[in-house]
């Protein structure tokens, strides 16, 4: 595998550039400092239910068309899916020309090789490498246990996601120091970076962070895949997701699918299967501090599954209260809080017409907090997921992976992690929130907690 890419990153300020809907949509939400997503709700509340659920804001003279609806969210993702193509503006240096970012065939041709490598078959065979990185990740704790100092979780929850993914798809050791990399995608994926730099200098002011800083940010991140080619395999594993994307590099069948193309792939991966889980685990743990009884029924039930042995993909299936902790977390802060489309042709929908060109934003926040689709939407219930009335919930209004063709490859597997991780951390730690109530949310590409969840890890006795 060579280096092809490891030139200057000459597009490290993208999601600076006006043009991006990220960077417009600070404007929007910088009603309410502390929960932007409290801003779009309220415009929401407000505003769709004389619209027929769809408001259009017009931002330097482009249209964002916000849609509010399940009925909405199933037009664009599944009935009328090619007519709304992905929206990757600002974000190529992160996901360069992967999968996550092409339409048509091109698409299908990418993703069809890969599928494999996420089929719930495979998750027996991938669980004691999950095993084998959270044990990692206690064996840290134990040590933060006994010096007590302050950490912030979504860096720890990161740092394990990726040494997962590390272990599990690609059969390496992580080659690369997770704290940096995780940095460095945060300095440039925080949009408010870009802008800043950007207003200040619009004033003729000095400023201090520079669009270099997002730069040697991508440079960096650029750096991991070839590293992750180039390590040595932890146990020559013979069915790996990386394998399976070095045969398509190698497939003269597939010419679309070139070296550049496997090094893209690496980066979607690190990234969409990195930070999503790592952001539902930290949030995750936050609520269980925050509702004791909830960590104390994970426990027992870790107790009774699986006991003093090691959980295993069979276990996984039992821990049916945690999964739901897992999933309630999603609800209420799904990590993808809205997915973009652009329209490429004209349509109508909730009698509101849409223009090729639109940028149409699927408000899945919105959905997952309606109190027409959810009793007490701010309330944490994870019994909301247990039973039948899981089963009766109107499609579409619980889309944290996606929906249709384009719905997450790696979901399913992303449950297995966090069940996993939740339940044997859980168990032998009790993971303390100390920072503000309730934390504040900063809307970026995903939904994070403003300024990180600051933890202190305490010990079980
Ligand atoms: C809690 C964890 C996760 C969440 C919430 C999540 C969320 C999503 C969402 C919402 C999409 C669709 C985006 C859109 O339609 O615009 C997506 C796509 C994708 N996700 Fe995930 N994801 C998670 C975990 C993972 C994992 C573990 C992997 C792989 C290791 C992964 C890899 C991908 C890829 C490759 C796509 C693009 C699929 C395509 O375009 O065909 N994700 N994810």
């Amino acid at each position: 595998m060579t280096m092809t890419e490891l030139t200057t990153p000459s597009t490290a300020q993208g999601l600076g550039e006006e043009s991006s809907i990220w960077f417009k949509l600070t404007t929007l939400l910088r009603g309410n400092p502390h929960n932007p997503m409290a801003t779009l709700l309220d415009m929401t509340q407000r505003y769709a239910p004389r619209t027929g659920g769809v408001i259009s804001v017009t931002m330097a003279n482009q249209r964002v068309v916000f849609l509010t609806e399940p009925d909405q969210f199933k037009h664009v993702l599944v009935t009328k899916v090619d007519s709304y193509i992905k929206y990757f503006d600002g974000l190529k240096p992160i996901f360069g020309k992967s999968m996550i970012t092409h339409d048509g065939a091109v698409w299908n041709k990418i993703r069809m090789p890969q599928q494999p490598a996420f089929h719930p078959d495979m998750f027996a065979e991938y669980v004691p490498y999950f095993l084998s990185a959270i044990r990692a990740k206690m064996d840290r704790w134990a040590e933060l246990a006994r010096s007590g100092e302050e950490i912030e979780m979504v860096e720890q929850t990161w740092t394990l996601a990726a040494d997962m993914i590390c272990k599990a798809l690609f059969d390496r050791d992580m080659p690369f120091n997770p704290h940096v990399v995780f940095k460095c995608v945060k300095t440039y994926t925080d949009v408010m970076n870009h802008k800043s730099i950007r207003l200040r200098r619009q004033a003729g002011e000095l400023v201090e962070m520079h669009d270099e800083d997002a730069a040697k940010a991508i440079e960096a991140w650029w750096a991991v895949p070839p590293a992750v080619f180039a390590a040595d395999p932890r146990e020559e594993r013979e069915r790996t997701l990386l394998k399976m994307i070095e045969a398509c590099a190698a497939d003269p069948s597939i010419p679309e699918f070139d070296q550049q193309q496997a090094l893209d792939e690496i980066k979607q991966y690190l990234w969409a299967g990195t930070e999503t889980t790592a952001l539902t685990l930290a949030w995750a743990l936050y609520l269980t501090d925050k509702h004791g009884e909830a960590a104390e029924r994970i426990r027992r039930e870790g107790e009774e599954v699986y006991g003093d042995r090691e959980p295993t993909a069979a276990d996984y299936s039992a821990l049916a209260y945690t999964r739901a902790v897992i999933q309630e977390t999603m609800r209420i802060y799904p990590p993808i809080w809205g997915l973009i489309r652009v329209a490429t042709e004209s349509d109508t929908i909730g009698g509101n017409e849409i223009r090729p060109g639109d940028r149409v934003a699927l408000f899945a926040y919105g959905v997952h907090h309606s109190p027409k689709y959810w009793d007490e939407p701010e309330e944490f219930r994870p019994e909301r997921w247990l039973g039948d009335a899981a089963k009766k919930r109107k499609p579409y209004t619980y889309i944290p992976f996606g929906g249709g063709k384009r719905s997450c490859i790696g979901g399913a597997m992303s449950q297995v992690e966090n069940t996993l991780a939740l339940s044997m951390l859980l168990r032998r730690f009790r993971p303390e929130y100390v920072g503000t109530e309730p934390p504040g949310i900063h809307a970026t590409v995903t939904l994070c907690p403003k300024g990180g969840l600051p933890f202190r890890i305490r010990g079980l006795s």
